[in-house]
């Protein structure tokens, strides 16, 4: 298959033989996206302006008492094997649903490897996790749960767990005529997760035409967005991301962490990790796949620098020079994509 419509497989080469079918497929999509839309409408989601539709699986609708159910599981540590952490541990409304540490601890106090990465905006997601190894957001679940260092324990065991509650029983019988099983538990989740939409920032209403920007805040954004700091180069889009996987020039060496070099395996992916949102950004200190960077002075410092001469730093990246007054436009420009309304919205508490 070449392309996909309303999850629906379609060749090209069909296309090519039967031009008529295209004007099926446009009918299609324009229903497509009306039952998306009206899904979306049920559920109280509200798609900012400028916001394409999320990916809402076929087999995983959104309901209101999906979402509540993958809510309570999100902030429950009966998901971790001592019953001490829960996705929530490490991923806090008050930071984005990303944490204040380089890195969060697990189970016993485990450390991983990596800082935990915001939440907002995850229904736009396209590959998961910072090296892009999980493919949907259903399965993404999987791997905090197992994990040792995160919750550590099957999701066979959690769903016996889950079983033995009668509370947990009706609430996965009412929203999917099963059990609490790897399916169930991980669809609730994620639906949950597709909800945390941000895209009420000081910049997005300046873009509505509701509010305009100071005049440093300006002058920051039209640097962001210049020739000269090339942010928006890579941090594009409404998301503030390209989707791609990148190397910034953080590191010489990447052995401890090669990124997206896991995945494929392949030596041009060393140091490349997905370009993340920039929204919220003041609120998901420290920076980068590790956390390394501890604030956005910091993150401004190594953009100025160019950063390290890694063979597979993007070549769009070098020694920018701003003085003073411009860093600090930039970093004044950064704040604007704080949502307070996100971090406030009670639905997700
Ligand atoms: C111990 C801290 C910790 C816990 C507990 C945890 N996470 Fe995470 N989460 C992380 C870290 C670290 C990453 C980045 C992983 C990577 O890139 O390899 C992450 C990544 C993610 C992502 C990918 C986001 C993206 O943009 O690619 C999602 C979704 C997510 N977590 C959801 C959850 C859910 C749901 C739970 C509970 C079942 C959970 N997390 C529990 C630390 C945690
Ligand atoms: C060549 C692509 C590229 C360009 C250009 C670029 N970035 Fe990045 N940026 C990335 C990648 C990739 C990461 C993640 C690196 C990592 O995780 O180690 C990142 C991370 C960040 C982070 C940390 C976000 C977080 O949640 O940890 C900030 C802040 C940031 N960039 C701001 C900027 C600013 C400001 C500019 C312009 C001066 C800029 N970036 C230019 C690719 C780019």
């Amino acid at each position: 298959m070449d392309r996909d419509i309303c999850g629906i497989p379609i060749r090209l080469q069909l296309m090519k033989q039967y031009p008529q079918i295209l004007i099926f497929l446009f009918l299609l999509a324009m229903v497509c996206k009306k039952e998306m839309n009206t899904q979306a409408q049920e559920v109280g989601l509200k798609i900012p302006k400028g916001f394409p539709l999320p990916n809402i699986p076929d087999n995983n609708p959104l309901t209101p008492s999906k979402i509540a159910l993958g809510k309570r599981l999100f902030y429950d540590t009966i998901l971790s094997i001592d019953s001490t952490i829960a996705c929530g541990s490490c991923h806090k409304q008050e930071f984005a649903f990303a944490d204040n540490k380089s890195i969060s601890p697990g189970i016993e106090g485990k450390l991983g490897f990596r800082n935990v990465p915001s939440l907002a905006n995850v229904a736009f997601v396209a590959h998961f996790n910072k090296d892009g190894g999980v493919p949907t957001l259903d399965f993404q679940a999987l791997v905090p749960i197992e994990d040792d260092f995160e919750m550590g324990i099957s999701i066979q065991d959690l769903a016996k767990r889950l079983n033995a509650d009668s509370s947990y029983q009706s609430a996965f019988e009412y929203n999917f005529g099963d059990v609490a099983s790897p399916f169930t538990i991980t669809r609730a989740l994620a639906a949950f997760q597709r909800t945390m939409i941000s895209g009420n920032s000081k910049y997005d209403k300046v873009m509505r035409g509701e509010e305009t920007f100071s005049t440093q805040e300006k002058r920051g954004y039209d640097l962001f967005t210049s020739e000269k700091a090339n942010c928006s180069n890579c941090h594009s889009g409404f998301n503030f991301t390209n989707g791609e996987f990148m190397n910034n020039g953080l590191y010489l060496d990447y052995s401890k962490d090669t990124g997206r070099q896991r995945v494929t395996i392949d030596s041009a992916d060393i140091g490349k990790f997905r370009v993340p949102s920039l929204r919220n950004v003041e609120l998901t200190a420290p920076y980068m796949h590790d956390g390394s960077l501890a604030s956005l002075e910091d993150v401004i410092t190594h953009y100025k620098s160019g950063g390290q001469p890694h063979p597979n730093k993007s070549s769009t990246l070098r020694p920018i020079a701003l003085n003073e007054n411009e860093t600090a436009d930039l970093l004044i420009f950064l704040k604007t994509l704080t949502d307070t309304t996100f971090i406030n919205n009670s639905d997700f508490r």
